[in-house]
C-alpha cells in the first residue's frame, strides 16, 4: 500500500518524519513529492498511490484520472475547495480534511497581521491599539474560535456571524452573536474572515458590505482570496482612504492594491497561516492516521464527499 504526500508547499521536516512513522509503522510505503512545479510530476507520482495527502494542492479530475489505485485523498488542513469532490466520488474515492488541526496557527497569524496593520506596518509612526476595539469574526468555526480566544486576551470585544453556528456556542466563548453579515460589518472596527470558498461565498465580500464598516475599518483575510470581490474592494478603498486590508492570500490584483494603497494594504508573499511546525505536525499526522484508520477500520468520520 503506497501513501503519497504531494505538497507544492512542503510540510516542516519534523511533520514529514511523523507522517513517515505512522505510515511505515502500519506496513505501508511513503512516497514524497515536494515543491513540484510541473503538474505532470504529480500525475506520475500519483499513478500507483493508494492514498494521497495534500495541502492546498489542486486535486483535479485530471489528477484523479491518473490515479488508478487511489482509494482516499486527505487534505491536511481545513478548506477542501482544492479537491474535485465530484471526480473523487465518481471514482469511489473517499475525500477527507483534518478540521481544527491547523486552526491555532492561522488564528495567531490573524493577530500578528492585526498588530502589524494597526501599528502602520511598523513604519515608526503612531498607530492605534486593539484593546477596546470591536472584532467581527465572520464564521465561527475552528479558526474563528481560536481568534476569539486570543483576541479577548488583547482586550477586544468579540462579535461573530455564522449562519451555521448556534448562538449558545458563541455565548459560551463570551462572543456576541449577530445574525447577519450586515450587522457584523456595521458593528465592528475589525473584521476577520473565516468563511470557506464556496459558490455562495465567492465574491461575497463586496463594496456594499465592507462599506458598512465604521471609520478606520480594518479587514483581515486568512481564508480564501476568492471570497473577496477584488474589483469592488479596490473601488471602495479609493472612495474610503480610512480603510485597510491585510491578507494572507495574495489577491489576483496584488500589484494594483500595492500601487494604489500604500500604507493601507499588505499581502503575505505565500499563504503562511498554517505554516508552523506545530500545524504541519498536527494536520500531517492526523491525515496519516485518518488514512490508516480508513484502511484498517473503514472509518470515514472526516469524509467530505458523502
Ligand atoms: C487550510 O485550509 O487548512 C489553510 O488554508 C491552510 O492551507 P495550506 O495547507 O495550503 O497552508
Amino acid at each position: 500500500m503506497k501513501v503519497l504526500v504531494a505538497t507544492e508547499k512542503p510540510f516542516a521536516k519534523v511533520a514529514v518524519d511523523g507522517i513517515r512513522e505512522v505510515v511505515e509503522k502500519n506496513g505501508y510505503e511513503l512516497a514524497l513529492l515536494e515543491k513540484y512545479t510541473d503538474v505532470n510530476d504529480l500525475y506520475k507520482a500519483v499513478a500507483d498511490a493508494d492514498a494521497l495527502i495534500v495541502r492546498s494542492d489542486k486535486v483535479t479530475k485530471e489528477v484523479i484520472d491518473h490515479a488508478k489505485n487511489l482509494k482516499i485523498v486527505v487534505r491536511a488542513g481545513a478548506g477542501f475547495d482544492n479537491l474535485d469532490l465530484e471526480a473523487c466520488t465518481a471514482k469511489g474515492i473517499v475525500a477527507m480534511n483534518t478540521p481544527g488541526q491547523n486552526s491555532n496557527a492561522v488564528a495567531e497569524l490573524v493577530m500578528g497581521m492585526l498588530v502589524y496593520a494597526v501599528r502602520n506596518f511598523y513604519n515608526g509612526t503612531s498607530g492605534t491599539e486593539l484593546k477596546g476595539k470591536k472584532l467581527g469574526i465572520h464564521a465561527f468555526g475552528n479558526v474563528g474560535r481560536n481568534v476569539a480566544r486570543i483576541a479577548k486576551g488583547f482586550g477586544m470585544e468579540c462579535y461573530a456571524y455564522d449562519a451555521y453556528c448556534p448562538d449558545e456556542v458563541m455565548l459560551k466563548d463570551d462572543v456576541k452573536p449577530v445574525h447577519s453579515a450586515v450587522e457584523l460589518y456595521k458593528t465592528c472596527d475589525v473584521v476577520s474572515l473565516h468563511i470557506p470558498a464556496t459558490p455562495e461565498t465567492k465574491n461575497s465580500i463586496n463594496h456594499d458590505l465592507v462599506n458598512l464598516m465604521p471609520k478606520g475599518g480594518l479587514l483581515v483575510n486568512t481564508a480564501r482570496k476568492e471570497v473577496i470581490n477584488e474589483e469592488e474592494l479596490i473601488v471602495l478603498m479609493q472612495e474610503r482612504p480610512d480603510l485597510k486590508y491585510v491578507t494572507d492570500i495574495m489577491p489576483v490584483a496584488d500589484a494594483k492594491f500595492k500601487t494604489l494603497f500604500e500604507g493601507r494594504y499588505f499581502a503575505t508573499p505565500k499563504k503562511m497561516g498554517a505554516q508552523t511546525a506545530e500545524a504541519n505536525i498536527n494536520a500531517g499526522i492526523a491525515a496519516a492516521n485518518q488514512i490508516v484508520d480508513f484502511f484498517v477500520n473503514g472509518n470515514t468520520r472526516f469524509q467530505v464527499n458523502k
